[in-house]
């Protein structure tokens, strides 16, 4: 196991499913943790279980983003890294699609890692780093999704663009894209999309929870420290699937 000793970490949208897998291997590996939450209720259960500390938030208010980097880096004595992770997934055809409804998907998965990273670039040194969670929607949408992948395009970009201005800085900012996530009773909820991944990905599996924070561990080592303005796919093979 890579070992982060030493490094204090914001992880966002801690109460999901990936969340969850990120926050277990970041402590696994030492780091210290700070979770956020968009529920107290759900804050105060998970720092129970993980035994650290959390701020709960909804990001969509202004200046939340802002505000949740200053309180992370108060409250655990400072910052090496963070890893945007709270998003929304919603499923609506194109033709449905309210402006309202495309901008709050927007915000949440695009503007606000943009306001996050741009508070903490004031707060990080040396040797420090952000990792947007993006997708492999961000380069080729699913149906239903075009709100969604271009929310998650735009921050596969926002991490090339950042980390182009603040490598001076010394802050890498990179992208992991996960694919389809295992989660409990994805399989029951959703059986014809399971079938169709497991039967298209080239390594016959969904991708795990862990899968993705190994990616999320491996760019926040000493053994990523050239690493930046990267987008890691973590999709076991399916971007490689021709689509004819
Ligand atoms: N699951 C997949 O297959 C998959 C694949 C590719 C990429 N991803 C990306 O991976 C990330 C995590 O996904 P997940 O599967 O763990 O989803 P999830 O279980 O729905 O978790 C999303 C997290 O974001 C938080 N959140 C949502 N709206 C918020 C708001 N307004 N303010 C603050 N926090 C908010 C949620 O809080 P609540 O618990 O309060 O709702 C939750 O903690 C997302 O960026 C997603 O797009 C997921």
């Amino acid at each position: 196991m890579l070992q982060l000793n030493g490094q204090k970490v914001l992880i966002t949208g801690a109460s999901g499913g990936l969340g969850g897998s990120l926050a277990a291997r970041f402590l696994d590996a030492g780091a210290t943790v700070l979770l956020h939450t968009r529920d107290p209720h759900r804050g105060e259960a998970l720092a129970e279980q993980f035994g650290c500390q959390f701020v709960a938030q909804d990001l969509t208010a202004p200046g939340a983003g802002e505000q949740l980097v200053r309180e992370a880096h108060r409250m655990i004595g400072g910052l090496t890294g963070v890893i945007n992770n709270a998003g929304v997934q919603l499923v609506k055809a194109h033709q449905e699609l309210a402006e309202e409804e495309w901008s709050a998907v927007q915000h949440l998965n695009s503007t606000v890692p943009f306001t996050v990273t741009r508070a903490a670039a004031e707060l990080l040194g040396e040797g420090s780093w952000i990792t947007h969670i993006a997708s492999i929607e961000g380069e080729r949408p699913a149906t239903g999704h075009a709100h969604y992948a271009v929310s998650k395009a735009a921050v596969i970009m926002h991490a090339r663009a950042a980390a182009l201005e603040l490598g001076s800085r010394g802050i890498r900012v990179n992208a992991v894209s996960p694919g389809l996530i295992e989660r409990p009773n994805l399989a029951g909820d959703w059986p014809e999309g399971v079938n169709s991944w497991l039967s298209h990905a080239p390594l016959g599996r969904l991708v795990g929870g862990d899968d993705v924070a190994n990616a999320c561990l491996f760019l926040a080592s000493p053994y990523a420290t050239a690493i930046t303005g990267h987008n890691l796919v973590v999709d076991c093979g399916m971007q490689t699937t021709p689509g004819w």
